[in-house]
């Protein structure tokens, strides 16, 4: 493990006015994404897709880094350029999804536990060699009657560690992603009260397993409320819960939390995060590593269809600029009714 390299990978990765877009979809998601336009999911329109989002002009003034799927580490732009390559070009770093997906926690109804660390060193030397400077793994905890459980926290905790020291063994930063969903109808203070045991038990298990905090990202829920709770909490109060939970347990050693917007709205997950960047003396870059809040508009824009392609990139210059304004707490709501 190289100490510098990581910790200049991950300053790199939560730049100032910068953050991630992550468009590592698995090829399931990816079809669920492209069902909403119908489109069929093909190897080309796959490709294409990204194709339309890394080729956005202007993008690298925001966008420190692009999460990429395996399908499309190995795929090419139009013109023949690999995609790490054409990325790496533009002072955009490459990074890579990892895990295999979260399978059915067995004997725990309901629990997920995320799988892929089987030949996973081999894997991330590969990965390495074809470009890729910094890792995701996404652990799943689902809040409802009786979940999650304290066992399945620390299994998900535990594997997330593993992943991250062998991502660090092979010079690649870890972005340590324990994603408490707000699917459901629990309140803001439920979301708290799991966020922080999960948090509590994650970096517990990184510090055991001799993590460099230096050279890791933590990409985190905010604590909100449940998308079907009848009284979701305001802006102010998700901001305020989100500092509170995470100034008890990250440490300052940690660079930047890039957070996942998780299936807010596009407005709610920019707004919340230029909210957080107001607060002064943060110990941790405050930045972004959104799928659908940065990409639900261009795909909608782009709808599958050559003639929309100019429109889609429009509009991931315009949520990927709001978002980069929102790093410094410069985003107001109503912002994206205005031109791009
Ligand atoms: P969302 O921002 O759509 O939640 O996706 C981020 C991500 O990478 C989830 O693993």
């Amino acid at each position: 493990m190289n100490c510098s390299d990581l910790e200049a990978v991950a300053a790199a990765m939560v730049a100032k006015d910068k953050g991630l877009l992550a468009a590592d979809e698995s090829t399931g998601t990816i079809k669920k994404r492209f069902d909403k336009i119908q489109l069929e999911s093909t190897e080309e329109q796959r490709r294409t897709y990204r194709e339309l989002l890394f080729t956005t002009a202007g993008i690298s003034q925001w966008i420190s880094g692009v999460i990429l799927f395996d399908e499309t580490i190995r795929q090419k732009t139009r013109d023949g350029v690999p995609f790490p390559q054409y990325l790496g070009k533009l002072g955009i770093i490459p990074g890579i999804k990892v895990d295999a997906g979260a399978k059915p926690l067995a004997l725990f109804p309901g629990e997920t536990i995320t799988e892929g660390l089987d030949g996973l060193r081999e894997r991330l030397i590969e990965y390495y060699r074809l470009g890729a400077r910094f890792a995701k793994w996404r652990a799943v905890i689902d809040i409802g009657e009786g979940i999650p459980t304290s066992y399945a926290i620390e299994a998900n905790a535990h594997a997330l560690a593993r992943y991250a020291a062998l991502c660090q063994e092979q010079n690649i930063v870890p972005i340590v992603e324990p994603e408490v969903l707000m699917d459901g109808a629990h309140t803001l203070p439920r979301c708290e009260q799991v966020t922080d045991a999960v948090l509590g038990a994650v970096f517990t298990h990184l510090a055991e397993q001799r993590v460099y905090l230096e050279g890791m990202i933590l990409k985190p829920n905010m604590v909100i409320s449940g998308k079907k709770c009848p009284t979701r909490a305001a802006p102010e109060q998700v901001a305020a819960a989100t500092l509170r939970c995470l100034k008890r347990h990250v440490p300052a050693a940690v660079p930047g939390i890039a957070f996942l917007s998780g299936g807010q709205t596009p407005a709610e997950a920019t707004e919340h995060l230029s909210l957080m960047n107001r607060s002064k003396g943060l110990p941790w870059q405050l930045s972004f590593s959104y799928g659908r809040a940065l990409q639900d508009a261009a795909l909608a824009a782009w709808g599958g269809k050559a003639a929309n392609f100019a429109a889609g990139q429009k509009e991931f210059h315009k949520w990927a600029r709001l978002n980069g304004l929102a790093r410094s707490g410069a985003f107001q709501p109503g912002m994206e009714q205005q031109a791009a």
